[in-house]
C-alpha cells in the first residue's frame, strides 16, 4: 500500500475534536465521567479530546482482539478491561478512533453495562457507515469516511503511521 493523499489535515482534525468536545461537555455538564479509551488506535483521539473536557474525568483503557478465521468474523476477546471500581455506578464514555462493522464497540458497550456502568455513551472520530454489520450507532462522531483504507492519527497500516498528525487514505501499490 502507498499513501494516496491526505483525507483530513491536522487543523481539520483539531477543529473537529474541539467541536466534539464541546458537544460531549454539554452532555455531561459538570458531572464526572469515566473515559474508556480503546487501544491501540483510540489513544491519540482520546488524548486530544479529554484535554478539552471541563468536567471531572477519570481515564481507563480497554483492548479487544479478534481471533479465529478471518479478520472481521473471528471471535472477540478482551485483552484489557477497567476494574469494576472504575465502572460501577459511573457515567462512562467509550472512545475509539474508527467505527467499522461496529463489533468492537458493541462488544465493549455490553461488557461495560454488565460491569455496572450507570450510563454508557460512545464517541468515535471516524465512522465508516458503509461497513456496518451491526445496528450500532455512536452518540458522538467526528467524520463519516468512505470505505477506503485510512491511516494516521492513531490508525495503523501494518503497525505504522499511527503517529501521523493527519489522516491519509492508502491505495494498493502500483494502482
Ligand atoms: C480498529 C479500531 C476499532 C475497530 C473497529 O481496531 O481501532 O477498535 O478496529 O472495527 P469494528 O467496528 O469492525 O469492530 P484494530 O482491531 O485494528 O486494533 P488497533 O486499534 O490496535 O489497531
Amino acid at each position: 500500500m502507498d499513501i494516496e493523499g491526505v483525507l483530513f489535515t491536522e487543523s481539520e482534525i483539531q477543529a473537529r475534536v474541539g467541536s466534539m468536545a464541546h458537544e460531549v461537555a454539554g452532555h455531561y455538564r459538570d458531572e464526572p465521567c469515566t473515559v474508556v479509551s480503546v487501544l491501540k488506535g483510540g489513544f491519540l483521539f482520546t488524548a486530544d479530546l479529554i484535554r478539552h473536557l471541563t468536567m471531572p474525568v477519570s481515564l481507563s483503557f480497554a483492548a479487544v482482539s479478534s481471533y479465529g478465521s478471518g479478520t472481521t468474523s473471528g471471535t472477540l476477546r478482551l485483552d484489557l478491561f477497567p476494574s469494576g471500581l472504575e465502572i460501577r455506578g459511573r457515567r462512562v464514555l467509550l472512545v475509539d478512533d474508527i467505527l467499522d462493522t461496529g463489533r468492537t464497540l458493541a462488544f465493549l458497550r455490553d461488557r461495560l453495562i454488565a460491569a455496572g456502568a450507570r450510563e454508557l455513551k460512545t464517541c468515535v472520530f471516524l465512522d465508516k457507515t458503509s461497513r456496518r454489520t451491526t445496528d450500532f450507532r455512536p452518540d458522538f462522531r467526528g467524520f463519516d469516511v468512505p470505505d477506503v483504507f485510512v491511516a494516521g492519527y492513531g490508525l495503523d497500516f501494518a503497525g505504522s503511521y499511527r503517529n501521523l498528525p493527519h489522516i491519509v487514505a492508502m491505495r494498493p501499490r502500483g494502482s
